[in-house]
C-alpha cells in the first residue's frame, strides 16, 4: 500500500526495509507522545484554569511515583531506540563476508563502474537481485557522494582513498543513483541508475555486454606490464627487493619506523602512488612512485589482483565473483607454492615463529 503513495520512495533493498521500519515506528511513537502532550495541555488548561481573579492552586506535595514514572518510561523507550538504531547501523555499515565487490570511480561528472568480471559501465550499474553487493569507491577529482534513495544508502566518495558501502537489492527494477555532494557545475546531472536484474537475466547481460577479462586478470596483466613483478617476485625464493605480496591483504604489516598496520585497500593504494610513505620493515625505500602513471581504474585492478593473492577459503575476503558467489567455502585462487597461506590474523608483534607477513 505504502508503495503506492508518492510520499514514500520505493524500498528495494534489505537495508531499506530496516531503515523504513525504524523510521515509521519512531514516527508513530513521536506522533503518539506529541498528541498526548498537546492533548493534556489543552485538557489541563481548561480543567485547572483560574476560576476567580485571586485564585491560588492547591499544593500538590511531591508525587514520587509520578516523577519516577516520567523518568523511567522515557529512559526505557530511548534505550530501545538506541539498541534498535545501533543494530540497523551495524547492519548497514558492515558488508556481509559473501558480498561481491564492485568498484566505482566518481569524476566530474560521471560514475564509472567496474564489475568483478571486468565489465565496465558509466552512469549505470547492473546487479543481480538477492546478491550482497559491496561498493568500493574512490574519486578522480573532488568529493562526490553515492546516493541511492531506494536502497536508503548514501556514502561520500573521496579522492585519494576508498570508501565502501553495500546493499542487497531485493526487487528487480531500475533505481535512481544521485551524486549527493555538490561537486561543481554539473553536479545535478551526475546521475545514473542501478539496474537490479534476476540472476539469470544478469548472467545474460554480463555475457552479452562487451566481454572483458576479470578485474583480477586485468590487475595481473598490469602488474607485469608495469614491471611490479621484478621486485615483488611472486612465489618462493630469495628475498626480493620488494616485499612479497601473497597473504598481504588483511594482515598485519610492520613498518620500518616501527609502526604497524593492517593492509587494506587504502594502504595498497598509498603504497603504489606514494611508496615512501610507509616502507615495510627490512626493505629500502627504493620503489618509484606510480602517481600519474596509473588511473584510478587501474589502481583498483592492481588492488583487486593483490587481494586475490591473499584469498584463501574461509578467510572472509572474497575477491573473485566466482569464489564469492559459490560461497565463502569455495576454493579461492591457489596460493603460490611456498607462499605462506594466511590462515589467521598475524600477531601484532612478529616473532621468529610468526614473522611479519610480507608487506607492500
Ligand atoms: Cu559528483 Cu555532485
Amino acid at each position: 500500500m505504502r508503495q503506492d503513495l508518492p510520499l514514500f520512495p520505493a524500498a528495494a533493498s534489505t537495508g531499506a526495509h530496516q531503515v523504513d521500519a525504524i523510521t515509521y515506528v519512531w514516527l508513530v511513537v513521536a506522533a503518539f507522545f506529541s498528541l498526548l502532550i498537546a492533548g493534556l495541555i489543552l485538557y489541563f488548561m481548561t480543567r485547572y484554569r483560574r476560576r476567580t481573579p485571586d485564585g491560588v492552586g492547591a499544593a500538590t506535595g511531591s508525587p514520587l511515583l509520578l516523577e519516577v514514572a516520567w523518568s523511567a518510561i522515557p529512559l526505557a523507550i530511548t534505550l530501545v531506540m538506541f539498541a534498535w538504531g545501533a543494530r540497523v547501523f551495524f547492519y548497514i555499515y558492515r558488508p556481509p563476508s559473501n558480498a561481491v565487490e564492485y568498484f566505482a570511480v566518481g569524476k566530474q561528472w560521471m560514475w564509472k563502474f567496474q564489475h568483478p568480471e571486468g565489465n565496465r559501465e558509466i552512469d549505470e550499474l547492473h546487479v543481480p537481485v538477492g546478491q550482497p553487493v559491496k561498493m568500493i569507491m574512490t574519486s578522480e577529482d573532488v568529493i562526490h557522494s553515492f546516493y541511492v534513495p531506494a536502497f536508503r544508502m548514501k556514502q561520500d566518495v573521496l579522492p585519494g582513498r576508498y570508501t565502501t558501502t553495500w546493499f542487497q537489492a531485493d526487487r528487480p527494477g531500475t533505481y535512481h543513483l544521485f551524486c549527493a555532494e555538490y561537486c561543481g557545475t554539473e553536479h545535478s546531472r551526475m546521475i545514473g541508475s542501478i539496474v537490479v536484474m534476476e540472476p539469470t537475466d544478469y548472467q545474460a547481460w554480463l555475457s552479452g555486454a562487451a566481454p572483458g577479462q576479470s578485474i583480477v586478470a586485468s590487475g595481473a596483466q598490469l602488474f607485469e606490464s608495469l614491471a611490479c613483478n621484478t621486485c615483488h617476485r611472486p612465489g618462493p625464493g630469495m628475498a626480493a627487493r620488494g616485499p612479497r605480496l601473497e597473504g598481504l591483504f588483511g594482515h598485519q604489516v610492520v613498518l620500518a619506523d616501527g609502526r604497524s598496520l593492517v593492509a587494506n585497500e587504502d594502504y595498497l593504494r598509498e603504497s603504489i602512488v606514494a611508496p615512501a610513505a610507509k616502507v615495510v620493515a627490512g626493505y629500502q625505500p627504493i620503489m618509484p612512485t606510480f602517481q600519474g602513471q596509473v588511473t584510478e581504474e587501474q589502481l583498483v585492478e592492481l588492488i583487486a589482483y593483490v587481494k586475490s593473492l591473499s584469498a584463501t577459503p574461509g578467510d572472509g575476503t572474497p575477491v573473485s565473483a566466482e569464489a564469492s558467489r559459490a560461497g565463502a567455502a569455495a576454493t579461492g585462487p591457489a596460493i603460490a607454492p611456498g607462499a605462506t597461506a594466511p590462515t589467521s590474523r598475524a600477531p601484532a608483534t612478529p616473532t621468529a615463529a610468526n614473522p611479519a607477513p610480507p608487506g607492500r
